[in-house]
Protein backbone atom coordinates (compact mmCIF):
# COMPACT_ATOMS: atom_id res chain seq x y z
CA UNK A 1 0.00 0.00 0.00
CA UNK A 2 0.82 3.64 -0.66
CA UNK A 3 2.57 4.43 2.59
CA UNK A 4 2.92 9.08 2.29
CA UNK A 5 4.77 8.89 5.62
CA UNK A 6 7.17 6.33 4.40
CA UNK A 7 7.68 8.26 1.18
CA UNK A 8 8.83 11.49 3.16
CA UNK A 9 11.07 9.79 5.35
CA UNK A 10 12.63 8.39 1.74
CA UNK A 11 12.60 11.83 -0.33
CA UNK A 12 13.19 14.26 2.51
CA UNK A 13 9.72 15.54 1.43
CA UNK A 14 8.45 18.89 3.32
CA UNK A 15 5.35 20.92 3.06
CA UNK A 16 6.57 24.44 3.09
CA UNK A 17 3.54 27.13 4.44
CA UNK A 18 4.87 29.91 5.03
CA UNK A 19 3.21 31.74 8.25
CA UNK A 20 1.13 28.63 8.74
CA UNK A 21 -1.66 30.03 6.49
CA UNK A 22 -3.01 26.55 5.29
CA UNK A 23 -1.57 24.08 8.41
CA UNK A 24 -4.07 22.64 10.80
CA UNK A 25 -1.51 22.22 13.80
CA UNK A 26 -4.10 20.85 16.34
CA UNK A 27 -8.00 19.94 16.51
CA UNK A 28 -10.02 22.14 18.82
CA UNK A 29 -13.83 22.13 19.81
CA UNK A 30 -13.37 25.60 21.26
CA UNK A 31 -13.71 28.59 18.64
CA UNK A 32 -15.41 28.31 15.25
CA UNK A 33 -14.32 30.56 12.53
CA UNK A 34 -15.80 31.79 9.17
CA UNK A 35 -13.81 33.94 7.22
CA UNK A 36 -15.76 34.03 4.63
CA UNK A 37 -18.75 34.99 6.29
CA UNK A 38 -17.31 36.35 9.54
CA UNK A 39 -18.77 34.46 12.22
CA UNK A 40 -16.87 34.00 15.16
CA UNK A 41 -18.81 31.37 18.03
CA UNK A 42 -17.06 30.14 21.25
CA UNK A 43 -17.98 26.28 22.01
CA UNK A 44 -20.99 27.65 19.49
CA UNK A 45 -22.39 30.60 20.94
CA UNK A 46 -21.94 33.39 19.00
CA UNK A 47 -20.24 36.14 19.94
CA UNK A 48 -22.53 38.81 19.31
CA UNK A 49 -24.78 37.01 22.05
CA UNK A 50 -21.86 36.56 24.50
CA UNK A 51 -21.39 40.35 24.17
CA UNK A 52 -24.63 41.38 24.77
CA UNK A 53 -25.66 38.48 27.45
CA UNK A 54 -22.85 37.55 29.26
CA UNK A 55 -20.21 38.63 31.49
CA UNK A 56 -16.37 38.40 31.01
CA UNK A 57 -15.89 36.09 33.87
CA UNK A 58 -18.83 33.74 32.77
CA UNK A 59 -17.43 33.38 28.81
CA UNK A 60 -13.76 32.78 30.67
CA UNK A 61 -15.57 29.80 32.03
CA UNK A 62 -17.37 28.54 28.83
CA UNK A 63 -13.89 28.35 27.00
CA UNK A 64 -12.27 26.99 29.87
CA UNK A 65 -14.90 24.64 30.99
CA UNK A 66 -16.51 23.95 27.67
CA UNK A 67 -19.94 25.17 28.80
CA UNK A 68 -21.72 28.00 30.81
CA UNK A 69 -21.66 28.13 34.21
CA UNK A 70 -24.85 27.67 36.42
CA UNK A 71 -25.82 29.89 39.00
CA UNK A 72 -23.54 28.57 41.97
CA UNK A 73 -20.47 27.73 39.88
CA UNK A 74 -20.78 31.17 38.82
CA UNK A 75 -21.04 32.74 41.79
CA UNK A 76 -17.69 30.31 43.18
CA UNK A 77 -15.87 31.30 40.16
CA UNK A 78 -16.24 34.85 40.76
CA UNK A 79 -15.62 34.27 44.98
CA UNK A 80 -12.25 32.66 44.12
CA UNK A 81 -11.50 35.16 41.91
CA UNK A 82 -11.43 37.70 44.43
CA UNK A 83 -9.89 35.10 47.08
CA UNK A 84 -6.90 35.56 44.08
CA UNK A 85 -6.57 38.83 43.60
CA UNK A 86 -4.07 39.86 45.84
CA UNK A 87 -0.15 39.73 44.85
CA UNK A 88 2.87 38.05 46.83
CA UNK A 89 4.56 42.00 48.42
CA UNK A 90 7.71 40.62 46.94
CA UNK A 91 6.48 41.41 43.51
CA UNK A 92 6.15 44.75 44.15
CA UNK A 93 9.95 45.22 44.42
CA UNK A 94 10.33 43.96 40.82
CA UNK A 95 8.30 46.27 39.56
CA UNK A 96 9.75 49.00 41.37
CA UNK A 97 12.65 48.20 39.55
CA UNK A 98 11.73 48.35 35.53
CA UNK A 99 12.83 51.87 34.03
CA UNK A 100 10.10 54.09 34.41
CA UNK A 101 9.17 53.82 30.60
CA UNK A 102 9.63 50.07 30.50
CA UNK A 103 6.63 49.16 28.41
CA UNK A 104 3.80 47.64 29.96
CA UNK A 105 3.53 44.66 27.83
CA UNK A 106 7.20 43.43 28.75
CA UNK A 107 6.86 43.86 32.47
CA UNK A 108 4.00 41.87 32.37
CA UNK A 109 4.89 38.92 30.62
CA UNK A 110 8.64 39.31 33.01
CA UNK A 111 6.04 39.46 35.60
CA UNK A 112 3.70 36.21 34.51
CA UNK A 113 6.87 34.18 34.27
CA UNK A 114 8.35 35.16 37.81
CA UNK A 115 4.62 34.23 39.39
CA UNK A 116 5.47 30.79 38.67
CA UNK A 117 8.35 30.93 41.43
CA UNK A 118 5.25 31.85 44.20
CA UNK A 119 3.95 28.95 43.54
CA UNK A 120 4.51 25.01 44.17
CA UNK A 121 5.69 22.88 41.12
CA UNK A 122 3.53 20.61 42.49
CA UNK A 123 0.65 21.89 40.96
CA UNK A 124 1.77 21.63 37.59
CA UNK A 125 0.27 18.22 37.15
CA UNK A 126 -2.20 17.60 40.02
CA UNK A 127 -5.73 18.45 38.31
CA UNK A 128 -7.11 20.39 41.15
CA UNK A 129 -3.85 22.36 40.84
CA UNK A 130 -3.67 22.90 37.81
CA UNK A 131 -7.72 24.62 37.72
CA UNK A 132 -6.48 26.51 40.71
CA UNK A 133 -3.75 28.38 38.29
CA UNK A 134 -6.10 28.77 35.83
CA UNK A 135 -7.95 31.33 38.48
CA UNK A 136 -4.59 32.45 39.94
CA UNK A 137 -3.78 33.60 36.53
CA UNK A 138 -7.53 34.81 35.38
CA UNK A 139 -7.30 36.96 38.43
CA UNK A 140 -4.10 38.31 38.74
CA UNK A 141 -3.29 39.41 35.26
CA UNK A 142 -6.15 41.98 36.49
CA UNK A 143 -3.83 43.40 39.55
CA UNK A 144 -0.53 42.98 37.97
CA UNK A 145 -1.40 45.22 34.47
CA UNK A 146 -3.31 47.76 36.98
CA UNK A 147 -0.20 47.50 39.19
CA UNK A 148 2.21 48.13 36.15
CA UNK A 149 0.55 51.13 35.03
CA UNK A 150 0.01 52.56 38.48
CA UNK A 151 4.15 52.01 39.18
CA UNK A 152 5.04 53.15 35.83
CA UNK A 153 3.35 56.76 36.43
CA UNK A 154 4.76 56.72 40.14
CA UNK A 155 1.40 56.37 41.76
CA UNK A 156 0.72 54.11 44.77
CA UNK A 157 -0.88 50.68 44.03
CA UNK A 158 -4.35 50.53 45.09
CA UNK A 159 -5.62 47.03 46.56
CA UNK A 160 -8.27 44.77 44.55
CA UNK A 161 -11.65 45.01 46.19
CA UNK A 162 -13.79 42.03 47.31
CA UNK A 163 -17.32 43.48 47.03
CA UNK A 164 -16.16 44.63 42.95
CA UNK A 165 -16.95 42.62 39.85
CA UNK A 166 -14.31 41.62 37.75
CA UNK A 167 -14.10 44.35 35.50
CA UNK A 168 -14.85 47.23 38.10
CA UNK A 169 -11.96 46.16 40.18
CA UNK A 170 -9.23 46.41 37.51
CA UNK A 171 -10.84 49.77 36.74
CA UNK A 172 -11.03 50.83 40.39
CA UNK A 173 -7.23 49.88 40.70
CA UNK A 174 -6.17 51.74 37.95
CA UNK A 175 -7.67 54.76 37.93
CA UNK A 176 -8.64 55.51 42.20
CA UNK A 177 -6.56 57.86 44.56
CA UNK A 178 -7.29 58.54 48.02
CA UNK A 179 -7.44 62.15 46.52
CA UNK A 180 -10.06 61.96 43.78
CA UNK A 181 -11.68 58.95 44.54
CA UNK A 182 -12.38 56.79 41.30
CA UNK A 183 -16.42 56.80 40.51
CA UNK A 184 -17.51 53.88 38.63
CA UNK A 185 -19.57 54.43 35.99
CA UNK A 186 -22.02 51.31 34.93
CA UNK A 187 -21.40 52.52 30.88
CA UNK A 188 -17.80 51.90 31.57
CA UNK A 189 -17.80 49.08 33.39
CA UNK A 190 -20.00 47.18 30.89
CA UNK A 191 -17.98 48.46 28.01
CA UNK A 192 -14.81 46.61 29.11
CA UNK A 193 -17.24 44.07 29.67
CA UNK A 194 -18.06 43.78 26.14
CA UNK A 195 -14.43 44.52 24.83
CA UNK A 196 -12.53 41.69 27.20
CA UNK A 197 -15.76 38.84 26.08
CA UNK A 198 -14.87 40.08 22.14
CA UNK A 199 -11.16 39.18 22.91
CA UNK A 200 -11.63 36.20 24.96
CA UNK A 201 -10.46 33.78 22.00
CA UNK A 202 -9.57 33.41 18.51
CA UNK A 203 -8.51 30.20 17.49
CA UNK A 204 -4.75 29.25 16.88
CA UNK A 205 -3.90 32.90 16.39
CA UNK A 206 -0.03 34.24 16.87
CA UNK A 207 -0.35 34.46 20.24
CA UNK A 208 -2.15 30.98 21.15
CA UNK A 209 -0.29 29.37 19.26
CA UNK A 210 2.99 30.71 20.46
CA UNK A 211 1.16 29.49 24.27
CA UNK A 212 0.27 26.31 22.23
CA UNK A 213 4.22 25.40 20.99
CA UNK A 214 5.49 26.70 23.92
CA UNK A 215 3.74 24.43 25.78
CA UNK A 216 3.78 21.77 23.82
CA UNK A 217 7.42 21.18 25.22
CA UNK A 218 5.34 21.01 28.90
CA UNK A 219 6.98 24.18 30.35
CA UNK A 220 4.14 25.21 32.83
CA UNK A 221 1.58 27.13 32.15
CA UNK A 222 2.79 30.49 33.49
CA UNK A 223 5.89 30.21 31.40
CA UNK A 224 3.44 29.33 28.12
CA UNK A 225 1.10 32.03 29.08
CA UNK A 226 3.97 34.93 29.27
CA UNK A 227 5.38 33.42 26.17
CA UNK A 228 1.55 34.28 24.42
CA UNK A 229 1.84 37.52 26.02
CA UNK A 230 5.00 38.42 24.44
CA UNK A 231 3.70 36.99 21.04
CA UNK A 232 0.78 39.38 21.61
CA UNK A 233 2.95 42.49 21.63
CA UNK A 234 3.87 42.63 17.57
CA UNK A 235 2.17 45.44 16.05
CA UNK A 236 1.10 42.93 13.73
CA UNK A 237 -0.48 40.97 16.11
CA UNK A 238 -2.54 42.59 19.26
CA UNK A 239 0.14 45.59 19.21
CA UNK A 240 -1.90 46.81 16.42
CA UNK A 241 -4.51 48.60 18.94
CA UNK A 242 -1.72 51.04 20.32
CA UNK A 243 -0.44 51.54 16.07
CA UNK A 244 -4.13 52.27 15.15
CA UNK A 245 -4.01 55.10 17.72
CA UNK A 246 -0.80 56.48 16.87
CA UNK A 247 -1.52 56.51 13.08
CA UNK A 248 -4.85 58.49 13.63
CA UNK A 249 -3.00 60.60 16.01
CA UNK A 250 -0.64 61.33 13.22
CA UNK A 251 -2.90 61.65 11.03
CA UNK A 252 -5.16 64.24 13.18
CA UNK A 253 -1.47 66.22 14.52
CA UNK A 254 -0.11 66.77 11.14
CA UNK A 255 -3.63 67.63 9.06
CA UNK A 256 -2.75 64.33 6.35
CA UNK A 257 -5.29 63.98 3.27
CA UNK A 258 -7.17 60.49 4.31
CA UNK A 259 -6.92 60.00 0.68
CA UNK A 260 -3.08 59.95 1.24
CA UNK A 261 -2.81 57.71 3.94
CA UNK A 262 -4.87 55.52 1.67
CA UNK A 263 -2.35 55.79 -1.27
CA UNK A 264 0.44 55.21 0.83
CA UNK A 265 -0.71 52.02 2.37
CA UNK A 266 -1.16 50.86 -1.27
CA UNK A 267 2.47 52.07 -2.11
CA UNK A 268 4.63 48.37 -2.22
CA UNK A 269 7.97 50.97 -1.66
CA UNK A 270 6.19 52.14 1.40
CA UNK A 271 6.70 49.80 4.05
CA UNK A 272 3.27 51.82 5.91
CA UNK A 273 0.47 49.86 6.06
CA UNK A 274 -3.44 50.74 7.44
CA UNK A 275 -3.30 49.22 10.46
CA UNK A 276 -6.43 47.32 12.11
CA UNK A 277 -6.86 46.54 8.33
CA UNK A 278 -6.81 42.98 6.80
CA UNK A 279 -6.83 40.17 8.77
CA UNK A 280 -5.50 35.90 8.15
CA UNK A 281 -8.48 34.92 8.37
CA UNK A 282 -11.59 37.32 7.90
CA UNK A 283 -11.92 38.06 4.13
CA UNK A 284 -14.97 40.55 4.92
CA UNK A 285 -15.74 42.62 8.00
CA UNK A 286 -14.39 41.68 11.73
CA UNK A 287 -17.82 41.02 13.15
CA UNK A 288 -15.80 41.77 16.45
CA UNK A 289 -15.17 45.84 14.64
CA UNK A 290 -18.62 45.87 14.01
CA UNK A 291 -19.59 45.02 17.31
CA UNK A 292 -16.59 47.78 18.85
CA UNK A 293 -17.87 50.32 15.47
CA UNK A 294 -21.03 50.49 17.10
CA UNK A 295 -19.79 51.02 20.87
CA UNK A 296 -17.95 53.66 19.37
CA UNK A 297 -21.26 55.26 18.34
CA UNK A 298 -22.81 54.24 21.90
CA UNK A 299 -20.21 54.36 24.62
CA UNK A 300 -19.17 57.53 23.45
CA UNK A 301 -21.96 59.88 23.81
CA UNK A 302 -22.79 58.27 26.91
CA UNK A 303 -19.91 59.05 28.98
CA UNK A 304 -20.32 62.32 26.53
CA UNK A 305 -16.55 62.35 24.75
CA UNK A 306 -16.13 63.37 21.07
CA UNK A 307 -13.27 61.93 20.03
CA UNK A 308 -11.42 63.27 16.58
CA UNK A 309 -9.99 60.62 16.01
CA UNK A 310 -13.67 58.87 15.29
CA UNK A 311 -14.10 60.79 12.83
CA UNK A 312 -10.70 59.81 10.86
CA UNK A 313 -11.50 56.34 11.69
CA UNK A 314 -14.46 56.21 9.97
CA UNK A 315 -13.76 58.60 7.27
CA UNK A 316 -10.24 56.21 6.45
CA UNK A 317 -12.67 53.41 6.33
CA UNK A 318 -14.82 54.98 4.20
CA UNK A 319 -11.92 55.51 1.90
CA UNK A 320 -10.83 52.06 2.11
CA UNK A 321 -13.74 50.22 1.95
CA UNK A 322 -14.48 51.66 -1.56
CA UNK A 323 -11.23 51.14 -3.33
CA UNK A 324 -10.31 48.70 -5.61
CA UNK A 325 -7.03 47.73 -3.95
CA UNK A 326 -8.61 47.08 -0.53
CA UNK A 327 -11.54 45.17 -2.73
CA UNK A 328 -9.55 43.21 -4.30
CA UNK A 329 -7.41 42.27 -1.59
CA UNK A 330 -10.76 41.79 0.78
CA UNK A 331 -9.06 44.05 3.76
CA UNK A 332 -11.86 45.25 6.16
CA UNK A 333 -11.17 46.69 9.29
CA UNK A 334 -10.48 44.05 12.45
CA UNK A 335 -11.35 44.38 15.94
CA UNK A 336 -8.13 46.96 16.31
CA UNK A 337 -9.26 49.45 14.16
CA UNK A 338 -12.32 50.64 16.62
CA UNK A 339 -11.14 49.04 19.82
CA UNK A 340 -8.66 51.44 20.85
CA UNK A 341 -11.32 54.27 20.57
CA UNK A 342 -13.50 52.79 22.62
CA UNK A 343 -10.32 52.48 25.18
CA UNK A 344 -9.40 55.79 25.52
CA UNK A 345 -12.94 56.81 26.00
CA UNK A 346 -12.71 54.53 28.89
CA UNK A 347 -9.90 56.46 29.90
CA UNK A 348 -7.25 53.67 29.30
CA UNK A 349 -3.75 55.23 28.43
CA UNK A 350 -2.33 53.99 24.96
CA UNK A 351 0.68 51.95 25.85
CA UNK A 352 -1.96 50.13 28.50
CA UNK A 353 -3.65 48.93 24.87
CA UNK A 354 -2.33 45.58 24.08
CA UNK A 355 -2.25 44.98 28.02
CA UNK A 356 -5.98 45.20 27.84
CA UNK A 357 -6.40 42.87 24.86
CA UNK A 358 -3.88 40.39 27.17
CA UNK A 359 -6.18 40.06 30.25
CA UNK A 360 -8.86 39.54 27.57
CA UNK A 361 -7.30 36.90 25.78
CA UNK A 362 -6.10 34.88 28.49
CA UNK A 363 -9.20 32.35 28.95
CA UNK A 364 -8.61 31.47 25.41
CA UNK A 365 -5.07 30.78 25.71
CA UNK A 366 -6.10 29.09 29.33
CA UNK A 367 -8.34 26.59 27.40
CA UNK A 368 -5.81 25.89 24.10
CA UNK A 369 -3.17 24.63 26.86
CA UNK A 370 -5.52 22.90 28.31
CA UNK A 371 -7.17 21.18 25.60
CA UNK A 372 -3.66 20.37 24.26
CA UNK A 373 -2.98 19.03 27.71
CA UNK A 374 -5.94 16.73 27.86
CA UNK A 375 -5.48 15.07 24.62
CA UNK A 376 -3.19 12.20 25.38
CA UNK A 377 -1.53 12.84 21.85
CA UNK A 378 0.00 15.47 22.85
CA UNK A 379 3.05 15.81 20.78
CA UNK A 380 5.59 18.58 20.84
CA UNK A 381 5.91 21.02 18.22
CA UNK A 382 8.35 20.92 15.87
CA UNK A 383 8.16 22.10 12.36
CA UNK A 384 10.75 21.12 9.91
CA UNK A 385 12.62 23.72 6.98
CA UNK A 386 14.03 23.57 3.96
CA UNK A 387 17.62 24.26 4.13
CA UNK A 388 19.32 26.85 1.81
CA UNK A 389 22.39 26.96 3.42
CA UNK A 390 25.98 25.63 2.78
CA UNK A 391 25.81 21.85 2.90
CA UNK A 392 29.30 21.27 3.88
CA UNK A 393 32.11 23.25 4.43
CA UNK A 394 35.41 23.43 6.34
CA UNK A 395 36.32 25.51 9.51
CA UNK A 396 38.66 28.22 8.78
CA UNK A 397 40.97 29.20 11.61
CA UNK A 398 40.37 33.05 12.88
CA UNK A 399 43.82 33.87 11.40
CA UNK A 400 43.23 32.73 8.14
CA UNK A 401 39.84 34.55 7.95
N1 LIG B 1 -2.56 47.85 4.59
C1 LIG B 1 -2.16 47.73 3.31
N2 LIG B 1 -1.97 46.58 2.67
C2 LIG B 1 -2.22 45.45 3.35
C3 LIG B 1 -2.66 45.46 4.69
C4 LIG B 1 -2.84 46.72 5.31
N3 LIG B 1 -3.25 46.80 6.56
N4 LIG B 1 -2.82 44.20 5.13
C5 LIG B 1 -2.50 43.40 4.11
N5 LIG B 1 -2.14 44.16 3.03
C6 LIG B 1 -1.77 43.63 1.70
C7 LIG B 1 -0.36 43.09 1.73
O1 LIG B 1 0.59 44.07 1.37
C8 LIG B 1 -0.46 41.97 0.71
O2 LIG B 1 -0.39 42.54 -0.56
P1 LIG B 1 0.28 41.72 -1.79
O3 LIG B 1 -0.54 40.48 -1.96
O4 LIG B 1 0.19 42.67 -2.93
O5 LIG B 1 1.69 41.43 -1.36
C9 LIG B 1 -1.88 41.43 0.90
O6 LIG B 1 -2.62 42.53 1.44
C10 LIG B 1 -1.98 40.25 1.86
O7 LIG B 1 -1.35 40.63 3.08
P2 LIG B 1 -0.42 39.69 3.94
O8 LIG B 1 0.46 40.52 4.80
O9 LIG B 1 0.23 38.69 3.04
O10 LIG B 1 -1.55 38.94 4.79
P3 LIG B 1 -1.32 38.14 6.13
O11 LIG B 1 -2.48 37.26 6.27
O12 LIG B 1 0.03 37.53 6.15
O13 LIG B 1 -1.31 39.28 7.26
C11 LIG B 1 -2.07 40.95 8.77
C12 LIG B 1 -2.42 39.66 7.99
C13 LIG B 1 -0.75 40.78 9.50
C14 LIG B 1 -3.17 41.19 9.79
C15 LIG B 1 -1.99 42.14 7.76
O14 LIG B 1 -3.24 42.33 7.15
C16 LIG B 1 -1.52 43.42 8.44
O15 LIG B 1 -0.32 43.65 8.53
N6 LIG B 1 -2.47 44.30 8.91
C17 LIG B 1 -2.10 45.48 9.65
C18 LIG B 1 -1.76 45.12 11.09
C19 LIG B 1 -2.99 44.75 11.90
O16 LIG B 1 -4.02 45.41 11.85
N7 LIG B 1 -2.87 43.66 12.68
C20 LIG B 1 -3.93 43.17 13.56
C21 LIG B 1 -4.52 41.89 13.06
S1 LIG B 1 -5.84 41.36 14.04
C22 LIG B 1 -5.13 40.74 15.44
O17 LIG B 1 -4.07 40.19 15.42
C23 LIG B 1 -5.78 40.95 16.65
Amino acid sequence: AFDITKLRQQTGYITMDPGFGNTGSCTSAITFMDGEKGILRYRGIPVEQLAEHSSFVETAYLLINGRLPNKQELTRTSVQLNDDSLIHEDMQIFYQNFPRRAHPMGILSAMINALRSFYPELEDTDPEGINRTFLRLLSKIRTMAAMSYRISRGHKVVYPRADYSYCANFLNMMFHSPVRPYELDPDIVEALNVFWILHADHEQNCSTAAVRVVGSGRVNLYAAISAGIAALWGPLHGGANQAVIEMLTNIHKSGADIEDVVRRAKDKDDPFRLMGFGHRVYKTYDPRARIMKKMCDTVLPKLKVEDPLLDIARRLEEVALTDPYFIDKNLYPNVDFYSGIVLRAMGIPTEMFTVMFAIGRLPGWISQWKEGADDPNWKISRPRQVYTGNIATDYVPINKR
